[in-house]
């Protein structure tokens, strides 16, 4: 009986040990997996992040409006109403696209729209079929610190105006720095001055009307914006077209965000764009935002003229005086009948009136000195009518009288002729 009594003793020790000891394990393995587990979320949840953000960036595309497109990515993305989106865009900021994004949206960079001073210019879709263009920046922003880069994108981005062009996202990574912006489907004012195929020749009106725009955004830019902002390269070429030839300034901000070094520039340490760069940025002189009053007076002379101001290479006029020292010279001579009668050649009574504003402003715009040049509010006032306009003064008198064969000897790539010591 004491045997079966130590036996029964051990048996219920063992059974009460392996008990205890298979909850241990039982707990233990519990903890192990539930570690376990969130350790793996933890890590799923940072991999995603990316493709988190790729996806917040299409809830924003996709409330993007516009018609859909033929793209056949995201089909089924919901569509907001256009209202909808500006509403929204214009409460964000730009949004960041990863560089596989751009690629999608571009189709892997197959329609180049053209190319300028910081990059190339590709034509996309978001998801949704909304047009944008994707600006490629070229390598020189590599050095640019990412916060400084982003700083500057999210001035440009939350500058508002319906005569500039909007910066909808920015992409930022080591291989790809880029800016997204609408897509202009009417191209760039140089399409409609110089050379103009049949359907892209507009009367006289509708060109003031483009410049008009134009004047209107520099105004915003000089005068309205909480932070002045200074184009440094107002061209035709930075004048995009929407539906029915509506105008809105492109690249503004650019200026600060890009280094210009290795650009099509051919003056060391210059700024903008030959023919269009005002006196003070080739020289060693401050520089104000006047230097965008005197570049948007060079778009003023081409409009007239509905030609460039200066041509270079193998098409320059040999035998023609830079066309703005010409119109000079005609209105000193109290005779623009010349200047007008090729600017309003189809328009009635109202173009020729305005030919003759636009000519006294684009003289004014150009003055040597930055403060004899008016301001941009100045400029529209003049333009619609609601300001007198003082006859101009001679702006070419720093420069070397007028010979054809100095502009072309001399390969200035300045302003046209040469440029006597003052
Ligand atoms: N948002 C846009 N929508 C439609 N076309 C555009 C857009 N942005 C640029 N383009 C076109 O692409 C061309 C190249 O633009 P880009 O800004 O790179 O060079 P640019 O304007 O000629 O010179 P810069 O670099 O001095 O501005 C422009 O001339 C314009 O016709
Ligand atoms: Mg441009």
């Amino acid at each position: 009986m004491a045997l079966d009594g130590g036996i029964l003793a051990i048996v219920i020790v063992a059974t009460i040990t392996t008990g205890i000891v298979s909850v241990v394990i039982v707990v233990g393995m519990y903890k192990c997996a539930k570690f376990g587990v969130e350790t793996y979320l933890q890590q799923r949840g940072g991999g995603d992040r990316d493709r988190d953000r790729d996806r917040e960036a299409e809830a924003s595309i996709t409330r993007a409006g516009g018609e859909r497109g033929s793209t056949d990515d995201d089909d089924d993305v919901e569509m907001g109403s256009m209202s909808y989106f500006f509403e929204d865009i214009q409460n964000e900021r730009p949004v960041r696209f990863s560089s596989r994004q751009l690629r999608a949206f571009t189709r892997n960079y197959a329609h180049k729209v053209g190319s300028g001073g910081f990059g190339v210019v590709y034509k996309g879709r978001f998801p949704n079929g909304a047009a944008v263009a994707v600006k490629v920046l070229n390598s020189t922003l590599g050095k640019r610190a990412e916060e400084q880069f982003m700083a500057e994108v999210g001035t440009i981005g939350r500058t508002y105006h319906i005569n500039l062009v909007r910066l909808y996202g920015f992409c930022f990574d080591a291989t790809v720095k880029a800016l997204v912006y609408e897509h202009m489907e009417n191209g760039s004012l140089d399409g409609y001055l110089f050379d103009p195929t049949p359907e892209r020749t507009v009367g006289f009106g509708k060109l003031c009307e483009i410049a008009v725009g134009t004047a209107k955004a520099l105004r915003y830019l000089h005068e309205e914006c909480a932070q002045r902002i200074i184009h440094y390269d107002i061209k035709p070429e930075n004048v995009l077209l929407g539906a029915g030839l509506a105008p809105k300034v492109s690249d503004f901000g650019l200026a600060r965000l890009c280094d210009r070094e290795d650009t099509h520039l051919t003056i060391t340490g210059a700024r903008g764009t030959p023919g269009y760069a005002a006196p003070e940025l080739w020289m060693p002189l401050p520089v104000t935002h006047k230097c965008d009053v005197y570049s948007y007076g060079m778009l003023l002379f081409e409009t007239l003229g509905r030609r460039r101001n200066l041509e270079l290479g193998p098409h320059a006029r040999e035998s023609q005086e830079w066309y703005p020292r010409w119109v000079w010279h005609q209105s000193e001579a109290g005779d623009t009948d010349a200047v007008v009668a090729r600017a309003a050649a189809t328009g009635g009574k109202r173009d020729r009136e305005m030919a003759e504003r636009v000519c006294k402003v684009a003289l004014w715009c150009v003055q040597y000195r930055p403060e004899d040049r008016p301001s941009m509010g100045s400029v529209v006032r003049m333009l619609e009518g609601e300001e007198q306009i003082a006859a101009p003064r001679n702006p070419f008198a720093h420069l070397a009288p007028y010979t054809s064969s100095a502009i072309q000897s001399s390969g200035d790539t300045t302003v046209g002729p040469v440029v006597s010591a003052r």
